[in-house]
């Protein structure tokens, strides 16, 4: 039994470090992003993986993410930081007997191979607690850091619990064919919504409509987005998830009906931007279709996490959720899988494939 609780017996097995010893991998932030991230930003550097503790693991990543919020959060630390970030990893050593050696957790470990935790206590660099990965079978483990992790339940909550939509009502989306926004339309229509999405490419609306349900897309890259609301919602908007913020945002709000409510769930429009757009203002609308405005981080509802991932997962054993991943492989590729992601390489969630 000891042999299992030792990580330098397990690494010796798994992995080949120096001296014997277990070396991990990890991504060092050391200069601010400046537009896009770039290699030079990050250094790789290997860590000794320190000898289990009573009440902690080690795992192994087998699946890391790259999500939006990693451009817009990295000025909030101090340099040089670990890079922050979702994975599912494997067990491969443990002293706690809830978090058994072979099981997976998605946890905030960052961008690292081989991580050391004591699941009860917060992540340092994250914002959401380990958790074990529910048994997702047949379906693939990547999923746990996407319709049946954090952006599934984004879309969950934040549509629920902030839109509240009504059988009937529009939904708007933007960013409507990432992670985010094609979870969040799907739900919609199993409401009884009707759904308009605004995405990158005439592809990604193809998809949208025709796999997804949605009941018009627009690329906003090549659309006028009035016209395209004329068109696709002439009686107006009930509910608007904003994924992307700026001047769409502003155009869909005034487009919106009294009593309309926003999700205001991120604004990638502008995490590139090295100072804020100005778009045209919003308080005219707000005020006279008393619109209800809500911002929100998704760890607001931590203690239902799995309500929403079992939400989530009996949608998808129905056939009544579907979804696509971007698969990056590598953990040296992770700067071009999240330049990648911010550049709308993706349809449906971004990750890597560690090995
Ligand atoms: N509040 C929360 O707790 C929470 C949790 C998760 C995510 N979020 C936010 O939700 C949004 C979507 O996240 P996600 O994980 O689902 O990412 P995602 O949509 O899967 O990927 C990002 C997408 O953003 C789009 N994009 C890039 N630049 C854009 C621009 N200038 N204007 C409009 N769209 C642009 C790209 O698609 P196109 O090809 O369509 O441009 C890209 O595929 C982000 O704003 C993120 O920060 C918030």
């Amino acid at each position: 039994m000891a042999k299992l609780f030792n990580p330098y017996l397990m690494g010796k097995r798994l992995y080949s470090g120096t001296s014997g010893k277990l070396l991990g991998r990890k991504y060092v932030l050391t200069k601010y992003f400046r537009g896009e991230p770039k290699a030079s930003d990050f250094k790789i550097v290997e860590e000794q993986i320190p000898e289990l503790k009573e009440g902690e693991i080690l795992t192994e990543a087998e699946y890391l993410s790259v999500d939006p919020y990693m451009r817009a959060y990295m000025i909030g630390y101090k340099l040089p930081t670990d890079m922050i970030g979702g994975q599912v990893a494997k067990i491969i050593a443990s002293r706690n007997k809830d978090f058994p050696v072979g099981k997976y957790v998605v946890g905030a470990f960052g961008w690292r191979t081989h991580t050391v935790c004591s699941p009860k206590v917060p992540p340092s660099l994250g914002f959401l607690p380990t958790i074990l990965l529910p048994n997702i079978e047949p379906h693939p483990l990547s999923l746990g850091l996407g319709i049946l992790g954090m952006p599934g339940n984004t879309a969950y909550f934040g549509l629920k619990e902030i839109c509240k939509p009504e059988p009937g009502e529009t939904i708007a989306i933007t960013g409507a064919a990432g992670a985010v926004g094609s979870h969040v339309g799907q739900i919609g229509k199993i409401l009884g919504c009707k759904v308009i999405g605004f995405a990158g490419s005439d592809d990604k609306c193809e998809y949208l409509k025709k796999e997804l349900g949605f009941d018009h897309a627009f690329n906003y890259k090549t659309a006028n987005i009035r016209q395209a609301l004329k068109e696709g919602a002439p009686q107006r908007i009930d509910c608007y998830f904003d994924n992307v913020g700026g001047e769409i945002s502003s155009t869909i709000m005034n487009h919106m009906n009294k009593n309309g409510r926003v999700a205001v769930c991120g604004s990638i429009s502008s995490y590139n931007d090295e100072k804020l757009p100005k778009v045209s203002i919003l308080q005219p609308a707000i005020v006279f279709k008393e619109l209800k405005v809500e911002g929100f981080l998704v760890n607001r509802w931590f203690n239902r996490w799995h309500e929403g991932i079992n939400f989530n997962l009996k949608l998808l054993n129905e056939g009544k959720l579907k979804y696509q991943e971007k698969v990056y492989h590598g953990f040296d590729n992770m700067v071009d899988a999240l330049v990648g992601m911010l550049r709308g390489e993706n349809t449906g969630k971004a990750v890597v494939k560690v090995k």
